[in-house]
């Protein structure tokens, strides 16, 4: 590894560390493969050096190159082995979490609190050392979610949240099994009702709801803090009155309750569902910003939503005029309306008020 003033890089270097700009923001991430615009990019953030690993790997050099040709951020990411390597054990800590749970709720057995915790943190460590936690999850969006991986989605940004809000070690630890053990009680809803398509009834939205309910009967018993339980009853509690099961304003609920609240609902709109397809991370962080102090704590939600729009910089996107482009800046006081690099031209999403991001490409 070795410090590189920017002047001197060269296309096939890879990032040794996180590159941050001026306002702290990450530029590219480690492992990340400068190409010319790359470099660029760091000149234009005024950052004079970097670390760079002893390795130059190639990088196809074609001075035609027009923005399709070059592989996006997504598709570096979904083709990367630090990647797939993640998914892979995502996917064997769902199924971890699931037997544990099944075992613990037909049963009758004992719950390992701690071994859910180190599959949660083993994941969170991969994300450090690889894309990040935001980046991989946004990558995984293509199956149908089911309660078991939201939960882990729900646990780990939890964990991350917390680790922004400078929490201490064993509220990290409190947060991630608050997101971990939110839902545990839909496994007492029928899929009819849970994975129904179209409009719910009345009737099907009230049995959803005793969801939170269900949890809190199933968390109980079992060797876990009151935070923890409070946050699997207490999630849906709002300040517009139209929380449950007790509709009451948020100041009187768990404060593990409005972080999983936050992280809950992001997740629930950013994953594709069966009914209806993921929505873009831009166009959650606005509706939620939108909704702010009516549904969620301002000091969660500003927090979480500054941070989750950040992680998207670089990712390729389709606007809603048709152009395509990459995103190279989020303003800190308007997350949902980045500045988008399409071409030669910049989009400031912030001024630009007719023109939305339709989708991640
Ligand atoms: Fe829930
Ligand atoms: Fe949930």
């Amino acid at each position: 590894m070795k410090r590189i003033p920017t002047n001197e890089l060269i296309p096939g270097m890879v990032t040794a560390e996180d590159i941050y700009n001026y306002n702290n923001q990450m530029v590219f991430p480690r492992g990340f493969v400068l190409t010319d615009r790359a470099i660029s990019r760091l000149a234009f953030y005024a950052i004079d050096s970097i670390r760079v690993d002893d390795k130059i790997v190639t990088v196809p050099k074609n001075p035609t190159l027009v923005v399709e040709d070059i592989p996006s951020h997504r598709e570096q990411i979904l083709s990367d082995p630090a990647f797939l390597h993640f998914k892979s054990e995502f996917d064997d800590n769902v199924d971890d979490f699931k037997d544990r749970m099944n075992h613990v709720i037909k049963k009758n057995t004992s719950l390992d609190v701690s071994k859910v915790l180190d599959n949660a943190f083993h994941l969170v460590d991969i994300g450090k050392q690889s894309y990040g936690i935001f980046d991989l999850l946004g990558n995984m969006r293509e199956y149908d979610d089911e309660t078991y991986a939201h939960s882990l989605n729900v646990a780990l940004l939890c964990n991350v949240m917390a680790g922004w809000l400078r929490l201490k070690e064993e509220e990290i630890e409190m947060a991630t099994l608050s997101g971990m053990f939110h839902d545990v009680g839909k496994i007492q809803i029928p899929d009819a009702i849970l994975k129904k398509e179209g409009p719910l009834t009345e009737i099907e939205h009230r049995i959803i709801e005793t969801h939170t309910m269900e949890s809190y009967k199933i968390l109980r018993d079992l060797p876990l803090h009151d935070h923890v339980k409070n946050a699997a009853l207490m999630h849906h509690e709002r300040n517009d009155g139209r929380g449950y099961p007790f509709n009451v304003p948020i100041q009187r609920t768990d404060p593990y309750a409005r972080m999983v609240s936050v992280a809950d609902v992001y997740d629930a709109m950013t994953s594709l569902r069966c009914y209806r397809p993921g929505m873009s991370p831009f166009k959650t962080v606005s509706i939620m910003e939108h909704e702010g102090i009516s549904k969620y704590d301002p000091v969660f939600l500003n927090t979480f939503l500054e941070r989750a729009a950040t992680s998207y910089i670089n990712n390729r996107v389709l606007l809603t005029n048709g152009e395509k482009g990459e995103v190279i800046y989020i303003p800190h006081d308007n997350p949902s309306r980045p500045t988008v690099k399409v071409g030669d031209k910049y989009v400031d999403l912030s001024k630009e008020k007719d023109i939305d991001i339709k989708s991640i490409i």
